[in-house]
């Protein structure tokens, strides 16, 4: 299954294998890609990953993380989006764009905003409440960057809605104390992520997926409860969502489930009798064997592999060879890196 190749909406991709979103922190300060960003991504497709996603990318200039994160609040950012675009499909790889804002989460001289005043741990500045305006505004900038992907030639989007940053603090009641419409009862607090979904749904492409990776659960107190998530992909399928996700906490500092290869698979279960669309894992799959075993069994289509390509890009290269599989390979001599024991000529 795993080097078996898998349809989305129009995005046909080689395998199973997608390059988790995770954050470098080495773009300019003003948000434009670096040239070293663009052979970091594309090394990952020369090593044969089907969908290479980007980290976080940023809607607005206060949404992001730091100053050294990518941004698409402006039409200018959209040729360095596009370097990145065609340096992976020059691998043959599909690639897609995360949208995100850090809300809380952000440290940047200009301070953090979030659904309320309240920080996300000990030690942390404490966020602007943003107002119901500010609100709706933000859902016309998530709408307004999944264009500007569009345009640079992406193959598909994804919100996140998880890890503690701006969608997820709609969403949990802990960081979430509003009493206009984008508070209060699981609608509410949903209305902010539901509006975005739609927005960005009507903006793209029909054939082009939208995937959301939000919380399966947060395993606290206040925080997205497995019952919200079940509740949530119902709702993310009626809004135009094509591909769930499941990741899990961070709404707060600590992480109270335990950590062990596939950690994050079980969350997928309480989700699946909620909804008929396709569904990936995150989360300590470092080795193809469970990847293989998650695919067949555990009820997904994607597995989304993180550090395992960050410590190794040729991940799927080894992966093949310890299945006995031919990887369909951008250059197919890398499959004479053959051992010792065999010449090399
Ligand atoms: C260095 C680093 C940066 C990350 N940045 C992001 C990010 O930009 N967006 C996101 O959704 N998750 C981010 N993550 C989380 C990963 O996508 C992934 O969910 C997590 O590492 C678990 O997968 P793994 O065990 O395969 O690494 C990051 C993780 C790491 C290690």
């Amino acid at each position: 299954m795993l080097f078996s190749p898998y349809t989305l909406g129009d995005m046909e991709l080689k395998n199973r294998i997608v390059m988790s979103p995770m954050l470098m922190y080495q773009a300019e300060s003003d948000g434009h890609v670096t040239e070293r960003q663009v052979l970091h991504y594309g090394a990952r497709a020369l090593g044969g990953v089907g969908l290479v996603m980007t980290e976080v990318i940023a809607v607005h200039p206060q949404g992001r993380i730091s100053e050294s994160d990518i941004g698409l609040w402006s039409d200018e950012h959209i040729p360095g989006i596009r370097r990145i675009v065609d340096a992976v499909h020059a691998c043959e790889a599909k690639v897609g764009l995360q949208l995100a804002h850090a809300g809380r989460k952000a440290v940047l001289p200009e301070g953090c905003v979030a659904p309320s005043a309240i920080p996300h741990s000990e030690g942390s500045a404490t966020p602007s409440e943003l107002t119901t305006e500010d609100v709706r505004a933000l859902v016309r900038d998530y709408r307004d960057a999944a264009a500007r992907a569009d345009r640079a030639g992406v193959d598909c989007v994804q919100i996140h809605a998880a890890h503690g940053y701006l969608i997820h603090e709609f969403l949990a009641p802990m960081s979430n104390r509003r009493t206009d419409e984008y508070g209060g009862t699981l609608e509410n607090r949903a209305r902010f992520l539901l509006e975005i979904v739609r927005e960005i749904r009507a903006a793209l492409p029909t054939g082009k997926p939208l995937l959301v990776r939000f919380s399966g659960t947060d395993l606290i107190d206040g925080g997205v409860t497995a019952e919200d998530a079940a509740q949530l992909a119902k709702w993310l399928e009626q809004a135009g969502a094509d591909f769930l996700e499941i990741t899990s906490g961070n709404i707060t500092k600590e992480y109270s489930g335990d950590v062990y290869p596939g950690y994050q698979a079980k969350f997928v279960d309480g989700i699946r009798s909620q909804t008929t669309l396709p569904m990936g894992s995150v989360g300590s799959i470092h080795s193809a064997d469970l990847a293989e075993y998650l695919l067949r069994d555990g009820g997904i289509d994607l597995v989304f592999i993180g550090r395992a390509l960050l410590r190794d890009p040729f991940w799927p290269i080894h992966a093949a060879a310890d299945m006995g599989v031919e990887p369909q390979l951008p250059i197919p001599t890398y499959a004479r890196a053959t051992g010792p024991y065999q010449r090399g000529f």
